[in-house]
């Protein structure tokens, strides 16, 4: 009785391996890509199924039926039928190479009936060819992701607008407010202001942060590329060259932030196309039918009066009050010499790290020099005058002598050739005389007041007042 039903089991597990098997030559192709070699047992170790002809020359027919220790090396199958426990990415050594084998029990209603063995990797050394190309790839990331660090810490954000002057304190909460809102922005000021910057610091501050800043200097395109640059073109848009069709910078600019710098020289035609898009919040390619709906913040700047540009016809009134929507007039620097000292900590610095050299201070009289010049040229020409200073310096202290000859020259008057409020001039010629009567009594206050005909107070409260620090 016994025996017959054990027999009747037997059969039962003979039809599932068979089973088993006719699933097996379903999945070769797939097992033959996915194994180096493979091997299918039935519960006492005997050989059901193969595939070992490509790595140990071990033909199917000659192997079926066999028990597997008497054709693989060092086999543990027959003990994984024992056993019921899985081994995984164990090394096994077959005909002198290390290879990486899986074994796996099969299971049919908790009972083992059978076990297939896989190769991974025919040898070794194959895996550490892989760990070494794991550790390359790891080493690129690792690179790449200091590199997108760099460029995004040299990314100006609001904190990184360091500034004591009220008139830029007001500007810089005008301009973290707008972040906020998905509001076009125009930012004008001279040129070197720093109008990217803030630009930059409005793109971080915004929910579009994590999406890309693209810039577009509108000057510099040429009159007949720049609708494509800005809109992109389809493909076969031209006759001739470029067939292929090309994304716009509002395609490029998609859920981040578009800067449109030096608008002011935007052919009038393309104000109008411009203006279009700003209304209806979508853009069409050149040579193409389809619309694509504007995702981006914009933010344009211009050196320009574009009031005055209105008034002389210019510049499109309708566009000019769409992109008025919030507006930062950046005040140039010689309107903000209170800022020279803090400015030019902050661009050494981001020299210092830029040149990867040590850390250098301003001497006294240096810092003077630099507070008394009318920067025509604005941050931009502070920091090229740092730079070179920079380098013509032997020294840890940056001495007046490392100064271009334009700084060093004795005050060329107040720069008032532009017609100015009198409060400004008043200002300006105050701020003078008192940084020349210090200067000239070598830090003493009591003369410098004296030299001046004014109470030592009255000069502790203008230096206050005009932010003069010596
Ligand atoms: N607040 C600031 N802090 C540090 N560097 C600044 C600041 N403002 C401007 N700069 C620097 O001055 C230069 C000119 O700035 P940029 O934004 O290009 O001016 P603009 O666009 O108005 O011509 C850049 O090198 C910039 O890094
Ligand atoms: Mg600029």
């Amino acid at each position: 009785m016994d025996i017959e039903y054990l027999d009747k089991t037997d059969e039962e597990e003979y039809r599932q391996l068979e089973l088993l098997k006719e699933s097996l030559v379903m999945l070769e192709d797939i097992l033959t890509y996915a194994y180096e070699g493979y091997v299918l047992v039935d519960k006492e170790g005997r050989i059901v199924k193969i595939n070992y002809e490509k790595l140990l020359g071990i033909t199917e027919e000659e192997a079926v039926g066999k028990d597997v220790r008497d054709v693989l090396e060092n086999t543990r199958m027959h003990i994984v039928v024992k056993t019921g426990e899985k081994e995984i990415r164990d090394v096994q050594r077959l005909q002198g190479h290390d290879m990486i084998t899986n074994r796996i029990p099969i299971k049919k209603n908790g009972k083992v009936i059978g076990a297939v063995g896989t190769v991974l990797f025919k040898d070794i050394s194959e895996v550490k060819e892989l760990a070494h190309q794991l550790l390359d790839l790891q080493s690129k990331i690792n690179k790449y992701k200091g590199e997108i660090e760099r460029i995004e810490g040299t990314r100006f954000s609001f904190n990184t607008i360091n500034t004591v002057n009220p008139k830029m304190l007001y500007l810089k909460k005008v301009g973290e407010m707008a972040a906020e809102s998905n509001s076009t922005v125009l930012i004008t000021g001279e040129s070197g202001t720093g109008k990217e910057v803030f630009a930059h610091a409005i793109h971080s501050a915004s929910y579009r942060k994590n999406g890309p800043f693209v810039p577009i200097n509108c000057s510099a395109i040429p009159k007949e590329l720049l609708e494509s640059e800005l809109f992109g073109y389809e493909e076969g848009a031209f006759s001739g060259a470029k067939r292929k069709g090309k994304l716009g910078k509002f395609h490029l600019a998609e859920g981040g932030t578009i800067f449109l710098d030096e608008i002011g020289t935007m052919p009038l035609d393309m104000q109008v196309k411009l203006l279009r898009v700003l209304e209806a919040r979508e853009f069409e390619p050149v040579g193409g039918n389809k619309t694509i709906s504007l995702d981006a913040r914009i933010i344009a700047a211009t050196n320009e009066n574009l009031e005055e540009n209105v008034r002389t016809g210019k510049f499109r009134k309708d566009l000019y009050y769409r992109l008025n929507v919030v507006t930062i007039d950046i005040p140039p620097l010689r309107e903000r010499l209170d800022d020279i000292p803090i400015l030019a900590e902050d661009l050494l610095r981001g020299l210092e790290k830029e040149f990867k050299i040590g850390r250098k201070t301003l001497d006294d009289k240096t810092l003077t020099l630099l507070m008394n010049y009318s920067w025509p040229g604005n941050v931009r020409e502070l920091r090229n005058v740092l730079e070179r200073a920079l380098t013509l310096s032997t020294n840890r202290i940056i001495f007046p002598s490392s100064l271009p000859e334009r700084l060093q020259k004795k005050n060329k008057g107040l720069g008032l050739q532009d017609i100015s409020p009198i409060s400004e001039i008043v200002e300006k010629a105050e701020t003078e005389a008192i940084i020349n009567a210090i200067k000239k009594s070598n830090g003493n206050k009591t003369e410098a007041a004296e030299k001046l005909g004014i109470h030592r107070t009255a000069l502790y409260k203008k230096m206050a007042k005009y932010k003069i620090e010596m």
